[in-house]
């Protein structure tokens, strides 16, 4: 038997724990009606995480307040991350580097979107040193950079394994910013989609849970994987932040849905969805969404919209959790006409 807790008791449990100041809070929460319109669907809201300021916003800006809050308590001075050329989490953690005034390495690996744009291009701005090997290099490069620092008397904070359990707990907190927007505007949601790699997820399930709330949410992954393994790993993830919350509340894995169908061939391949998707967002609300991660998450939605999922009656939450810098890399695959940049210079206009 799970307990409930009022949203202050769940707020005196963060207040316990170590905590930066990194993201510009609260987020806003928007209403889409053109976007609602132009799918012949729900009653969409968005959470806009990707405006949470530092560095081009994004999750890992809130996330990084409790996570990165650890490496600052342990003395540590490298923030080092791995992951795809183009990764956010490497952008966020090389600008949050240079906010505290410590070394960034990006452990990457070169790929089809290893050109210097985006993200790639703004970690190089914040100044990390950044590692780009070949695929099947890259775990090894990685334990040889954290050697290599550690020899040279450094102590490295890998910022997706190491404190990954407070970036939950970040999300913890998020979910009781954004409940209290939606009470505020008298808003009942009948489910929120997330882009699923799991804290943020996993987070405001457990906040969702706590309070006692039977709200539903779907998970959209941006990478293959099994969606019931994804659910245990969740489920043990949740469990963490209810035992660093010391809060006794229970999470199945039937609390954590998320769905691998909308990734397409691979992580960060665009599909035919990701990109309708991305354009109809920007045409109906004027508003970007990025190629690895929200644009699958919104594709998800739009195709459970088709599938009856969701009425004209009801009420989605989206939670956009950033990225967009990445978009800059994939000019080539988001099906453009880009003819007009061939007919020459637009005279005589500003050039502001
Ligand atoms: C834009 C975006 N959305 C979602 C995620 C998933 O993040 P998390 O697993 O921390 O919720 C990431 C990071 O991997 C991301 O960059």
């Amino acid at each position: 038997m799970s307990t409930t807790y009022s949203p202050q008791q769940l707020r005196q449990r963060l207040d316990r724990l170590p905590r930066l100041r990194l993201a510009a809070l609260p987020t806003p929460l928007d209403e889409l009606p053109r976007l609602s319109a132009a799918i012949g669907g729900p009653q969409i809201w968005m959470k806009r995480e990707d405006l949470t300021g530092l560095a081009f916003g994004g999750n890992k800006i809130r996330e990084f307040e409790y996570s990165i809050a650890q490496a600052v308590e342990a003395g540590c001075d490298v923030l080092v991350h791995g992951a795809a050329s183009q990764s956010n989490q490497s952008r966020q953690t090389a600008a949050v580097a240079a906010k505290l005034g410590m070394k960034a390495v990006q452990v990457g690996r070169a790929d089809a979107h290893s050109q210097l744009q985006g993200n790639l291009l703004l970690t190089h701005l914040f100044g990390a040193d950044v590692l780009l090997p070949p695929a099947n290099e890259q775990a090894a490069t990685l334990q040889a950079t954290l050697a290599s620092l550690r020899q040279a008397g450094h102590k490295p904070f890998n910022t997706s394994s190491d404190g990954a359990a407070y970036r939950g707990i970040a999300y913890v907190d998020g979910f009781l910013e954004l409940w209290e927007q939606l009470q505020e505007r008298n808003v009942q949601p009948d489910v929120v989609y997330v882009a699923s790699g799991a804290h943020t997820h996993t987070g405001m399930v457990v906040a969702a849970r706590a309070l006692g709330l039977p709200l539903r949410f779907v998970g959209i992954s941006p990478s293959p994987r099994d969606n019931d393994a994804a659910a245990q790993h969740m489920a043990t993830l949740a469990a963490e932040h209810c035992r660093i919350l010391d809060i006794d509340v229970d999470i199945t894995p039937a609390d954590l849905e998320s769905y691998a169908e909308f990734v397409g061939a691979d992580y960060g391949v665009v599909t035919d969805g990701s990109r309708e998707a991305l354009q109809w967002t920007a045409r109906t609300e004027g508003l970007v969404l990025d190629p690895c991660y929200t644009g699958k998450a919104m594709a998800g939605l739009i195709a459970h919209v088709r599938a009856g999922w969701w009425t004209a009656q009801q009420t989605v939450v989206f939670v956009h959790t950033g990225g967009t810098p990445a978009l800059f890399a994939y000019a080539a695959e988001l099906g453009l006409d880009t003819s007009v940049r061939t007919g020459g210079r637009t005279g005589g206009m500003d050039n502001a």
